[in-house]
């Protein structure tokens, strides 16, 4: 099949997805930083079925990477990106530079509070208003009628909800599982930073978050075993360890026994940063 149709400025995806609306067709959008992998094509999958036409932005966007972060070594590598797409039978790829994002001049900002209180912005502070003005401008540039997220970054995903409900925009939010490799380490794109032995130790990841979330089901303390999960990365080979913290799932408010939770958390391995959650089942009702 041809490759997807690439355009790189806002006026052209706006021609392009006006058409597709005249034509009464349906549009799905993935929003992306690029250096696709599993993940991301799950994501597009979900989007193939929700709609007649797939659009995936490739964006890298500076607005949420903090001085410190990794925004210059973050990967990039849109041609193989674009085959990845051609593959997966997206239908347009837009794929704008800074200044067609950020003009200059460009002087507004996005803050969602609820659901980005804590875990990630009690790291990366100005994490949530990049993603949140990033994504507002994506979907008013697109007006999809859906957009795939995946739960990898589960707290993102419950910004975006509320971004989404706040504003008043109409996408339907569309959550989807994570994808991992057969030793349960959530793709990411970051995995590409990690060494052969990071990368084992990486793997131990999920394990830990696995076995403490069936622990907190069945009623462990919760400050202690969250405290042991630390603990455990660490013991793992984690250099250093940022939270590891049971939410309630849906706003993450703090957990309570008898709601569905969600068990986060965020790991240093040398200079590499990683994020996974997995779900804590409910507590079966009391007979
Ligand atoms: O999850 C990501 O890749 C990014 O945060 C997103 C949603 C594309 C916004 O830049």
């Amino acid at each position: 099949m041809s490759g997807p149709i690439v355009v790189e400025s806002v006026a052209a995806l706006r021609a392009q997805i006006g058409d597709w609306r005249r034509a009464g067709l349906k549009i799905a959008m993935v929003p992306t930083m690029g250096a696709l992998h599993d993940g991301h094509i799950s994501l597009v999958r979900i989007a193939l079925e929700k709609a007649e036409r797939c659009v995936v932005s490739v964006f890298v966007n500076p607005t949420q990477f903090a001085p410190t972060e990794d925004l210059d070594k973050y990967p990039r590598q849109l041609a193989r990106d674009l085959d990845q797409l051609r593959e997966a039978g997206v239908h347009l790829a837009f794929t704008p530079g800074v200044a067609e994002m950020y003009p200059a001049g460009f002087a507004t900002k996005i803050s969602v509070g609820g659901p980005s209180s804590g875990l990630e912005t009690d790291f990366r502070p100005a994490f949530f208003d990049g993603v949140a003005t990033v994504v507002a401008k994506l979907f008013l540039q697109a007006a999809p009628d859906c957009a795939v997220f995946g739960e990898k970054d589960y707290q993102q995903l419950c910004v975006v909800r509320q971004l989404c409900r706040d504003l008043d925009l109409p996408v339907e939010i569309v959550g989807a599982p994570t994808v991992r490799d057969s030793h349960g380490l959530a793709m990411s794109s970051r995995n590409a930073y990690l060494g052969a032995a990071e990368l084992e130790i990486a793997r131990k990841f999920n394990v830990v978050l696995r076995q403490t979330a069936a622990e907190l089901a069945s009623g462990a303390d919760q400050a202690r075993a969250v405290n042991a999960a630390a603990e455990a990365l660490v013991s793992a080979g984690f250099r250093k360890v940022d939270y590891v913290a049971a939410r309630e799932a849906a706003a993450l408010a703090p957990w309570r026994r008898d709601r569905d939770g969600r068990l986060l958390a965020a790991a240093w391995l040398g200079t590499t940063r990683l994020i996974d959650n997995v779900e804590i089942p409910a507590a079966p009702p009391a007979l």
